[in-house]
């Protein structure tokens, strides 16, 4: 499980374990495994999927591999290009090498090799890289993930408390279909049970709801009790906020996050994959619920 230490990939590392599978938690920093039930059945390994010897050795011997390794702002060599691109073919290759039986290769909503966005497109090239790579390989597309340690629905309800006037991408108008990350998780488990797949081999995960990007903080404004007085802010202001908050070791907004929202980011025809695999998908308001239980 590349990226085991991740807000996605360390909840799959958890279902993964739950049914019974032994699990390398991968990253470059395997001390961030982070306990949970015990950690039966998890290992955590270091590797970079930038280091072909390391990926060779994390991976020997296993039934799958899934990468769920991110990169949202680039750092001298680590670019776009070589982590979801040429690494992620690397470690689809890998896998066919060490005779794993699947592949399950996480990108999202909206990756198209065409896109002006050095980012989505080279999730789009990625995804085609790795399925040429390990045929057969499973490319799953979360749209926005949310959950109690995310990055979005926590700070909209944090600027929701803290400020006077909302800051809208815009005009607000992006349409958004945020998914709980346990049920994404929970969705790939699955995948890695299942026998041999019948249906696509690119599945969409989005939650149970479409809304404009408006629509949703006022939803949330709903559930914390506070009203929204809405303002537009023009995407060319966030970008030039963004670029300067890339100067910091974790900014809070990115360029490429800009991008990402600027775009409708909705599973096509609004339908998702949850339900071939029996997954009922929590509400936005559910998952607010969850993270106002636990601040
Ligand atoms: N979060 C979302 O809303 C969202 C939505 C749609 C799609 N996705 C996709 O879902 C995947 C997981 O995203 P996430 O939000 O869970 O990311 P994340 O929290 O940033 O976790 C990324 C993981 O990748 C590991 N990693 C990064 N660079 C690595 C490298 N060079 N070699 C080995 N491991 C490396 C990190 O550990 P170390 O830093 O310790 O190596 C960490 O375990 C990504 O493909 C992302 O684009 C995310």
């Amino acid at each position: 499980m590349f990226g085991g230490t991740g807000f996605l990939g360390r909840r799959i590392v958890k279902c993964v374990a739950q049914n019974g599978f032994a699990v390398r938690a991968v990253s470059r920093h395997p001390n961030r495994v982070r306990p949970q039930g015990g950690n039966k059945g998890i290992e955590p390994v270091e590797a970079d999927i930038l280091d072909a010897s390391s990926v060779a050795s994390a991976i020997t011997g296993s039934y799958a591999v899934v990468n769920a390794v991110s990169l949202y702002v680039e750092r001298e060599h680590q670019t776009f290009e070589r982590t979801h691109v040429g690494a992620a073919a690397d470690l689809a290759a890998a896998a066919l090498a060490c005779n794993a039986d699947r592949l399950i290769h996480i990108s999202g909503i909206g990756s198209d090799p065409r896109s002006h966005s050095k980012y989505v497109s080279a999730r789009g090239r990625g995804e085609a890289a790795v399925a040429s790579a390990f045929s057969g390989a499973l490319i799953v597309r979360p749209a926005i993930m949310t959950g109690p340690d995310d990055a979005f629905l926590t700070t909209i309800i944090r600027l929701i408390r803290g400020l006077p006037l909302y800051p809208l991408f815009g005009r607000g108008q992006t349409r958004l279909q945020p998914v709980y990350v346990e049920d994404v998780a929970e969705a790939v488990a699955r995948l890695i049970e299942e026998p041999g797949r019948k249906g696509p081999l690119e599945l969409e995960f989005g939650g149970p709801r479409i809304y404009t990007y408006e629509g949703l903080v006022r939803q949330i404004g709903l559930e914390v009790g506070k009203s929204i007085r809405a303002v537009p802010v023009p995407f060319s202001a966030w970008k030039v906020g963004a670029s300067i908050a890339e100067f910091l070791p974790a900014p809070p907004i990115t360029r490429n996050q800009v991008e990402l929202i600027s775009e409708d980011n909705v599973a096509a025809n609004g339908l998702t994959c949850f339900d071939e695999l029996g997954i009922r998908p929590r509400s936005v308001e559910e998952v607010v619920r969850l993270i106002e239980q636990g601040s």
